[in-house]
């Protein structure tokens, strides 16, 4: 699929939420039956939450509107005012939502280091529970992100999964999963997707990501939990009356996309051997779609003119910081645009900025 941003064709590696919707979730976005949703009565999102709490193995599911309002409503329905969460340090939920949960929900986070491969650690959330004390927020929460998107989009396994639902269990916590990508790890380690969310309370996960949808996310969980979420989603504007036009899309998203994020990861991985061979870049670990590498010493380009002199070529990346930047692969990138991408860097890295 050629993917034309301005009238020219890119190979866009920003992000897998740059995604457009393909030709079949247009025609089913324009077919699409509709009611008024905050009444219940719109059949595409009442379908799309149905499936979406078959995938997951819950009970039930909410449309929203985003990821980060997923999360956001997820943390509300799980916390009071005052209670705590225990989050990963490097996690979307903790870096880059705002704040919202402890602006909207006056929910107190209580961050833990992200290992590198995303996990947090058992022994380091058990000494963050706190114990029955007037001075002590009460830890209320437990967060996990899968796949991890700042720890090298790693998976986290089913294993690891269980074993932190059944530390928040016995400690009487409950368990939150910013799902943002959990088909990109369900497919990167081979499982069924149900299997990674049994341990969760509540799951998120986006439709505008790999997914491919151009809007939306669904937060999946006990029926009592939606319902209450549900109030909570109003609560913040998320209530969308005719979303079946977006719903649409999300079916295709479940039905059409998920397989083939294998692909994305197949090209991330070709991406990531280009660029270990080009002097003066150093490939970083990549295990999913969301590739890293970074100058080496030697590199003499500053990440704006690295950045810039890719623009050239109609290569697309994040600068993610001191001398670091990322490529996220998608549906709309194919083997010969990874090729495209890595001559680009080697005539960039060699100096001959086309
Ligand atoms: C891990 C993770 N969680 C949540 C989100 C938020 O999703 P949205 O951009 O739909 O709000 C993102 C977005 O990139 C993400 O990477």
């Amino acid at each position: 699929m050629a993917f034309i941003q301005a009238g020219r064709r890119s190979v866009d590696l920003r992000s897998d939420t740059v995604t457009q919707p393909t030709q079949e979730m247009r025609e089913a976005m324009f077919r699409a039956e509709v009611g008024d949703d905050v009444f219940g009565d719109d059949p595409t999102v009442n379908r799309l939450e149905a499936m979406a709490a078959e995938r997951m193995g819950k009970e039930a599911a909410l449309f929203v509107a985003s990821g980060t309002m997923g999360n956001l409503v997820a943390l509300l329905t799980h916390c009071q005012r005052g209670q705590e969460m225990i989050v990963g340090d490097q996690s979307h939920t903790f870096i880059n939502e705002a704040g919202g949960a402890a602006a909207l929900g006056g929910i107190h986070p209580r961050t833990v280091k992200n290992q590198p491969d995303g996990t947090l650690s058992l022994a380091d959330i058990e000494a963050a529970i706190r114990g029955e004390n007037v001075h002590y927020p009460r830890t209320r929460l437990i967060c996990l992100e899968n796949t991890h998107n700042s720890c090298f989009g790693t998976p986290l396994t089913v294993e690891y999964m269980q074993a932190v639902g059944n530390r928040a269990q016995s400690r009487g916590l409950k368990l939150h999963v910013d799902g943002a990508r959990i088909f990109n790890a369900a497919v990167a380690l081979g499982v069924e997707v149900k299997e990674l969310a049994a341990p969760a309370d509540s799951i998120q996960f986006c439709l505008s990501k790999g997914l491919g949808s151009p809007v939306g996310s669904l937060l999946c969980g006990t029926r009592e939990f939606i319902y209450e979420a549900r109030r909570n989603r109003k609560m913040v504007g998320g209530g969308m009356r005719q979303a079946g036009v977006l719903a649409a899309a999300g079916i295709i998203s479940l039905t059409k996309m998920v397989d083939r994020l294998a692909q994305d990861h197949t090209n991330a991985r070709r991406l990531m051997q280009g660029i270990a061979e080009i002097p003066g870049l150093v490939a970083e670990p990549v295990h999913t779609n969301i590739a890293y590498f970074r100058f080496a010493p030697e590199a003499k380009l500053s990440e704006a003119e690295f950045v810039q002199a890719l623009e050239q070529h109609a290569v697309r990346l994040l600068s993610i910081g001191p001398r670091r930047f990322r490529a996220v692969t998608h549906c709309w990138i194919d083997s010969s645009d990874i090729e495209a991408a890595i001559e680009a860097m080697r005539q960039v890295m060699n100096g001959k900025n086309a």
